[in-house]
């Protein structure tokens, strides 16, 4: 049941995988490398990359460790020149790496916060998917998977910059698919609801502190909108994100596809 996705045409690819030290990151990149990828692992934290690389020499092989802030240029410009140099080429980019923000109203947000976010969460994968796309139209083939949120659709009282930063990655996903779509490169986006987790945790106790309720109650009103009544698992999404680097996706560009248990279906939750 929690297998990873093997699907054709992603062994033999070259993924950069942003956040890869993180719940999310590490197990698409695990999976990325399941289904045959070299994987380029990007993290801030040389200790915490060091931890989630794999164990075996053959796995090993396939992998690169980049450091990097991706809110800066140069430091993407370093992730990209260590993968050509590592693996010539570059075929897949999934930007997932991403920052949550303060939880706070509009009124008491400040600007360093609200930048932060933006930076990391959209500037970010603008920057990477323009360095990276330089690359992916010379072989006029390439994916790019945006990590964006279900938030991205709706409002999110007290989480202003995280919201509208994943709305603008959806806004973003779906210009870059237009334009890059003449070099034949897929460029889409996947929006998970709640994700089962060390980050979720952190958001539920931080959200229950501003309201001045209990974790358990906080819990119990974030999960009241999804249909399905549960959180996602990390493995959701690397099947949805492996989905769609795979041949099966070859068609499917400048989606948005929720991964969520059916999360805000019915608004009068
Ligand atoms: N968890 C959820 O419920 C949920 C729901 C919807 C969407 N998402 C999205 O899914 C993605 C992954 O989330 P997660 O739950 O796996 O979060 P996480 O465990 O907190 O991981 C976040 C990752 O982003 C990296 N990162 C943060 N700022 C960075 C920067 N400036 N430069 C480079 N790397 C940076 C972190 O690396 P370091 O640790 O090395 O700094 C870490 O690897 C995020 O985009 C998040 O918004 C998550």
């Amino acid at each position: 049941m929690n297998k990873p996705l093997n699907l054709d045409g992603i062994s033999g690819k070259v993924a950069i995988v942003t956040g890869a030290t993180g719940d999310l990151g590490s197990v698409i990149a695990t999976d990325l490398l399941a289904a045959g990828a070299c994987v380029v692992w990007v993290g801030r934290q040389k200790r915490s990359l060091d931890d989630r690389l794999p164990k075996t020499v053959a796995d090993r092989n396939r992998s690169l460790a980049v450091r990097a802030d991706i809110r800066k240029e140069s430091e993407i410009r370093s992730v990209v020149r260590a993968t050509l140099r590592r693996f010539k080429r570059i075929d897949i980019l999934v930007n997932n790496a991403g920052a949550r923000g303060p939880t706070t109203p509009v009124t008491r947000l400040r600007l360093r916060d609200w930048q932060e976010v933006i930076d990391t969460n959209l500037t970010g994968p603008f920057l990477l998917s323009r360095e990276c796309l330089k690359h992916m139209a010379l072989r006029r083939a390439g994916r790019i998977v945006n990590i964006s949120s279900v938030v991205g659709h709706w409002a999110y009282p007290l989480r202003a910059s995280y919201a509208a930063s994943k709305a603008g990655l959806l806004s973003l996903t779906l210009t870059l698919a237009q334009e890059a779509g003449e070099i034949n490169v897929q460029v889409n986006a996947v929006c998970p609801g709640p994700v089962a987790g060390d980050a979720i945790e952190s958001v539920l106790a931080a959200r229950a502190r501003a309201l001045g309720i209990s974790v358990e109650k906080m819990r119990e009103q974030f999960l009241r909108p999804a249909a399905l009544r549960r959180m996602v698992t990390p493995r959701d999404i690397s099947r949805m994100v492996l989905f769609l680097c795979s041949d099966a996706a070859q068609n499917i560009t400048g989606q948005a596809i929720d991964v969520s248990a059916g999360y805000g279906l019915y608004p009068g939750m």
